[in-house]
């Protein structure tokens, strides 16, 4: 016998052919959805608070990304409705992107892009403030996941010397365990690959901020509120970091002061926005939503923590 259909909602029309799999999918942003559906049994989102009073008959929110901290997987467990996430395909392109910041944030590249089209580039080879080279330099990994692996995996082809921290201490052969903070206290770069919950939450605060290296260089692509914004905004105007920024604390604002810096180069959380990775991410969450069909367990739940443990 055929598995019934489950009736889905998705948040938006999501990348790639796999949506179309699906055979009751229906497109709506959350903010229209003013009553109650009864009917709705899967919801995909993008990292959206779930409005489960809403949705009485859900059994799956599917989420589009690796990082579902505005879910609240608890409330959901409460209701037996499972969550689950896209680990692992967003690794590389999330990785390349960390990489792409370090680079275009060590090298200067954006500043140099602005001064070749400001017309103020004159002389046949620039000879204007020298960067530091990334070869040879220590790059520190807060978080050592799937994403911070990749990162590692990638350092290795530039000649750097890897530190790491992570949640549960183990070896790995990526690079050398610290504490995080000696780890900020040691690196010339520091790469942000954690999750954010609520002991990540401002982890990297105004006294850790302190700690960094003078001209040392900070890239986050995992969270914007892993990093205390106000505090980092000020390293930043004092020029003392650099940093290179792809998620912020309130997306889509960038605070204004960060505009202008020369030290800073900016991008629209993309970690994960290449063709291939988005429609990577879609299959997933529809696999997901079809093995729940299927009444199969789902293939990536994210993990509830039992009460006791929270
Ligand atoms: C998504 C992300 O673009 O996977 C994540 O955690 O931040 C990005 O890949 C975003 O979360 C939308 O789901």
């Amino acid at each position: 016998m055929l598995a019934a259909a489950v009736k889905v909602l998705a948040t938006r029309r999501y990348p790639g052919p796999a949506l179309d799999e699906l055979d009751d999918v229906e497109v709506l942003a959350l903010d229209a959805l003013e009553a109650p559906r009864e009917d709705v049994e899967g919801l995909i989102v993008a990292n959206e608070p779930v409005p489960l009073e809403l949705l009485p008959g859900l059994r799956i929110v599917a989420n589009f990304g690796v990082g579902y901290d505005r879910i609240d997987v608890a409330r959901c467990a409460e209701r037996g409705v499972v969550v689950t996430n896209t680990p692992g395909v967003l690794d590389a392109a999330t990785a390349d992107l960390a990489f792409a910041l370090i680079l275009a944030t060590r090298r200067q590249v954006v500043a140099g892009d602005r001064f070749v089209r400001s017309g103020r580039w004159s002389g046949s080879w620039s000879e204007g403030g020298l960067a530091e080279e990334l070869s040879g330099s220590t790059l520190g990994i807060v978080g050592l996941g799937r994403i911070g692996s990749a990162v590692a995996r990638r350092a290795r082809g530039f000649d750097l010397r890897v530190l790491y921290t992570r949640r549960l201490r183990a070896d790995s052969d990526l690079g050398e365990f610290r504490e995080l903070d000696a780890l900020l206290a040691e690196s010339e770069i520091v790469s942000i690959h954690a999750p954010l919950r609520a002991e990540t939450e401002g982890l990297i605060d105004a006294r850790r901020l302190a700690l960094l290296r003078d001209g040392s260089v900070l890239v986050n692509t995992a969270r914007g509120e892993i990093v205390d914004e106000r505090a980092l905004v000020a390293e930043l105007v004092s020029g003392r970091i650099s940093a290179g920024l792809d998620v912020f604390a309130h997306e889509p604002e960038v605070p204004a002061e960060l505009l202008e810096l020369p030290n800073v180069v900016l991008t629209p959380h993309i970690g994960s926005a290449t063709r291939q990775t988005r429609e990577a991410m879609t299959r997933l969450v529809v696999d997901n939503v079809l093995a729940v069909e299927r009444g199969e367990p789902p293939l990536t739940p994210v993990a509830t923590l039992s009460p006791e443990t929270l």
